[in-house]
């Protein structure tokens, strides 16, 4: 379709994610302009607009005629693979831009690309903005959370649109102004650190039920819909109960089965963890969700260590009979008390670390607001964010969710449940890295004492680092090993 009007907004980038997030544009009635290297995504874009019954979608096959079909100041959402395929789509397209006008990158950058092409940008008058897209195919489409941070004059020119496509709910669309510089890319990362965390304590929630409890496809399958009923209620739980219904097309039972054993992964979770470490903040449950990606890639190796090791006398029979019966109905209500409270520990990592982010880089994030976004739309989404958004209305410097007097109480409840999950894992031999560093995090926040004393000893003795003590101000340093001779021969002379 060609239109002498001029287009709201463009769109460049129409795989799976371009595609619906133009329809989606064009759904709510703001006309938009596509388009793409290779022009028959273009022209598959145009046909698919037609019939969904019309929608203001116009194509365009060549990068000058697309920014020229667009209304001032110009608004362009980019969506290709992170990096350089951005860097080439910004210069193709930079040409024919002029001074106020805006790129939108939607992909899963890596947040300092963006403050570099913000500076970029910069001398020839352009602005910019890192959005982070979650949602998947079917969140574009239908309403996806959206994160953008960078230039706010870029955002206050297309709230209206990013209002409407977002998704709706109770106290909003998702979608916020998160931040200056890469901030809005920084928030996504977390997002899918924290979808890592979740991925991967749902996953030993189903280990533990279907190993020591026993459970089939179809126990699991009800016992996850229950779940999305309750406090566990989220995307990512509703959808784990529809994968253990699929039966195989290809053979006996379910699907689920027969997926080999090895998760793949794009990134974001790793430099999630990589800035957990850069910045000092403990996240151990998304460092183990991601460990487990690692090992779960080992498959050859972990089959030859399985033989090994059963040589040597490790049987998985032997440990999960160790366990001996277990009380299936308790079972699965104290595993459904320890997910949600690793869960609630991993969103204080992912959280505290968005504020440490915000601290270094002066972003000024706003940690209720953001929980807010991500109620709706994105593959995080839980009914428990909205605790988590009213937790920091409550205090907004509050040092850790877990402090927080609502799940403080609610640790309370489910601690007994969750130290008995872990405590039968470990015994079955099932590891449950997840749950284990969220049990771990969680006990090592709240014990005022920690054996950190003898570590510092240790590096005063070895190395002369100096310690603190805990009754008087300064730093100190012991002859440790000397002062242990002279007291083994003093006690050697009482003998
Ligand atoms: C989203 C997802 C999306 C994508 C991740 C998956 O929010 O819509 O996070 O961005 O599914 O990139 O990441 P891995 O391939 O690393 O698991």
């Amino acid at each position: 379709m060609e239109s002498a009007a001029l287009s709201r907004i463009g769109l460049a980038g129409l795989a799976v994610m371009g595609q619906n997030l133009a329809l989606n544009i064009a759904e709510k009635g703001f006309p938009i302009s596509v388009y793409n290297r290779t022009t028959s995504k273009v022209d598959e874009t145009v046909a698919r607009a037609a019939d969904e019954g019309g929608l203001p979608l116009f194509g365009h096959h060549s990068p000058r005629e697309f920014v020229l079909s667009l209304s001032r100041p110009r608004s362009i959402i980019i969506l290709v693979k992170a990096g350089a395929p951005v860097d080439q789509t910004i210069a193709t397209l930079s040409r024919f831009l002029e001074p106020g006008d805006a790129i939108i990158d939607g992909g899963n950058e890596w947040y300092e690309n963006t403050e570099r092409r913000i500076s970029e940008a910069s001398p020839q008058g352009l602005l910019y903005l890192g959005m982070g897209v979650s949602g998947g195919e079917e969140g574009a489409r239908r309403g996806p959370s959206l994160m953008p941070g960078g230039s706010r004059q870029a955002f206050d020119n297309v709230a209206d649109i990013l209002s409407k496509v977002a998704a709706q709910v109770d106290d909003g669309p998702c979608v916020t102004y998160v931040g200056p510089g890469g901030a809005g890319n920084f928030v996504k990362m977390v997002h899918n650190g924290i979808e890592y965390g979740d991925m991967q304590l749902i996953s030993e929630a189903y280990d533990v039920l279907k190993t020591v409890g026993g459970l089939s496809n179809q126990d699991l399958a009800n016992i996850f819909d229950e779940w999305n009923r309750g406090e566990l209620e989220s995307f990512l739980i509703e959808i784990t109960a529809d994968i253990f219904k699929v039966k195989d097309e290809h053979g006996e039972g379910e699907l689920v089965d027969k997926i080999l054993d090895k998760t793949g992964m794009k990134g974001t979770g790793k430099w999630t963890v990589q800035q957990a470490a850069e910045l000092s903040v403990a996240a151990p449950t998304i460092a183990a969700s991601l460990d487990c990606r690692y090992l779960s890639g080992l498959k050859e190796e972990r089959e030859a260590a399985a033989g090994v090791l059963e040589q040597a006398g490790i049987s998985n029979e032997a440990l999960r009979a160790s366990v001996g019966a277990v009380d299936k109905k308790r079972l699965i209500d104290d595993v459904r008390q320890a997910l949600y409270a690793s869960k609630i520990c991993s969103y204080a990592q992912g959280m505290n670390l968005l504020r440490a982010k915000s601290q270094e880089k002066g972003w000024n994030l706003n940690l209720g607001e953001l929980a807010r976004i991500w109620k709706g739309g994105c593959i995080i989404r839980a009914r428990f964010l909205d605790r988590i958004k009213k937790a920091y209305e409550r205090n907004g410097s509050l040092p850790n969710l877990i402090v927080d007097p609502e799940f403080a109480r609610e640790m309370a409840q489910r601690q007994g449940a969750w130290r008995r999950v872990v405590g039968l894992a470990i015994g079955a031999g099932i590891s449950t890295p997840g749950m284990c560093a969220s049990l771990s995090y969680f006990d090592t926040y709240r014990r005022s004492r920690l054996p950190a004393n003898l570590v510092q000893a240790q590096r005063d003795l070895f190395g002369a680092h100096t310690y603190e003590r805990i009754d008087r101000p300064g730093s100190f340093h012991t002859e440790w090993t000397k002062l242990a001779r002279q007291s083994e021969a003093g006690v050697g002379a009482h003998n």
